[in-house]
């Protein structure tokens, strides 16, 4: 009996998928470049019940000739050229109508490019964001799939079956054509990166103003993850400071070096909305962050010339839950952000982005689940054409009670010397989309002054230029 599907690529995402796919009762096809990989998947499907729904192939011919037709092909391979040159290796084993549908993290104009090429041609094609990790592979990631609406239809009873879910609910939708689905998991990434630098100043303020210890720290991130904060990345920080290091009988957070890491989602994200004129400052300043951080020993040296404040450590009242507070706050902006750019390439690539459903496949799976995007989906399900979250009651009544310590909470940061690019970001972000007016009547006086570029008034329609 032929297969039902085909996936290449057996790296780490690719294998789970790969496993997934047979377990939920398909009959799975999979082809790895070098055959060490695929020893390694036989290997672990080996005695499961799936074993059965899952076969190796070492020629892609072979391979190509064992799917059933119209034949449906996952790739998992690296994002970038790679992606190409399986395409063109393929090409010659598929007939018209078949569908390629790439799983990787593709950058959204590639996604956009691929799918012109291939619909030419008479394929079908998928750009789809996949996100849940190494364990979201395996036991159900949220699906963002994006192309042409009868390619999705090919595919989704199995996008369906393998996504994760939640209240019985798949977290796979259709996101939209061409690049959409690839385009709203870079954001889904760009708002992970805000989210972590987030939860680190929180982390950062804690450690250095309340001198808290991991195993502190782990009791309040698990006693936040009970309430609003509820989510994945709350969840495992709390596991994560538990954790003992056996080589040094230290926590193991206090060994790793202070160095961020990245793949370049973010970083794309941030470029993306500079283009579009969308302004994400908190998820921006989360790469940048970054980017500092790899400057480690820049930083070391700075450290012994470049002063600090006194240490004033004031140990307030309630300071944890106003850390809480500030952190939800500040989340909220980082989340309205991340939308609000979402928002405006929906209007320029014609995406008709629906935004409630976004939020609710983000609700598992992914790595940015979270319990307070039920708040989101609801949101947009009242008002789909809702301007900025942060204009919905939920957020508005949120922000407007916790406002003081979040204010607080940046106040004591920054006398503190603590670095928070992202809760004050975030602060700056919601304090600017909140002013009925901003000095932006002075620097329009400048462009005029300097440039003749000329500015438009309070009192009359019209455009004006001024011999200063
Ligand atoms: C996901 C993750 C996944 C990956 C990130 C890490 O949704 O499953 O976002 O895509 O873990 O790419 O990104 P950085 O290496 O850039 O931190």
């Amino acid at each position: 009996k032929k297969h039902q599907i085909g996936v290449i690529g057996l790296a780490v995402m690719g294998k789970n998928l790969a496993l997934n796919i047979a377990e939920h009762g398909f009959r799975v096809a999979v082809y790895n470049r070098s055959t060490g990989k695929t020893n390694e998947i036989l290997e672990e499907a080996q005695n499961k019940e799936y074993e059965g729904n899952l076969s190796a192939y070492y020629s892609l011919e072979e391979f190509t000739e064992d799917l059933e037709t119209p034949r449906k092909i996952i790739l998992m391979v690296k994002a970038g050229d790679a992606v190409d040159d399986m395409i063109n290796q393929l090409l010659p084993f598929l007939s018209k109508g078949d569908l390629i549908m790439d799983g990787g993290n593709s950058y959204y104009m590639d996604t956009i490019r691929r799918n012109k090429v291939l619909k030419e041609l008479g394929y079908h094609f998928l750009g789809t964001g996949i996100s849940g990790g190494e364990e979201g592979a395996r036991k159900g990631p949220a699906i963002m799939p994006g192309g042409a609406i009868d390619a999705y239809q090919m595919m989704e009873p199995i996008l369906t079956a393998i996504s994760a879910k939640v209240d019985n609910e798949p977290c796979s939708t259709y996101i939209g054509e061409d690049g959409a689905g690839h385009f709203v998991k870079m954001v889904h990434n760009g708002i992970e990166y805000a989210d972590m630098q987030l939860i680190g100043e929180a982390y950062d303020i804690m450690k250095k103003i309340l001198h808290l210890t991991p195993q502190e720290l782990h009791e309040v991130f698990d006693e936040w993850n009970q309430g609003e904060l509820n989510s994945y990345l709350i969840d495992i920080t709390a596991d994560i400071f538990a954790k003992k290091d056996i080589a040094s009988d230290h926590y193991l957070v206090d060994m790793i070096l202070d160095v961020g890491g990245q793949k370049g989602t973010g970083k794309w994200t941030s470029q993306i909305a500079l283009d579009l004129g969308a302004p994400i400052p908190t998820i921006t300043n989360a790469v940048y962050e970054r980017y500092l951080s790899a400057k480690k020993d820049e930083r070391i040296k700075a450290s012994q010339k470049l002063k600090g404040p006194e240490s004033i450590v004031t140990k307030q009242k309630d300071f944890i839950e106003a850390i809480r507070r500030a952190l939800y706050a500040s989340k909220i902006c980082a989340y309205a952000q991340g939308f609000g750019l979402l928002h405006t390439a929906s209007e320029q690539y014609g995406w008709k982005l629906r935004f409630a459903d976004i939020a609710k496949i983000f609700r598992g799976g992914c790595i940015i689940r979270a319990q307070f995007l039920n708040r989101i989906s609801d949101a947009y399900n009242e008002n789909p054409e809702l301007e900025n979250l942060l204009l919905a009651e939920y957020f508005s009544d949120i922000i407007n009670w916790y406002q003081t310590e979040w204010r607080e909470v940046i106040k004591a940061a920054i006398s503190a010397g603590i670095a928070i690019p992202a809760f004050s970001s975030a602060l700056a972000y919601y304090d600017s989309y909140r002013s009925k007016e901003l000095p932006m009547n002075l620097l329009q006086a400048q462009r005029d002054y300097f440039g003749a570029h000329t500015y438009q008034r309070i009192d009359k329609e019209g455009i004006y230029h001024t011999q200063w």
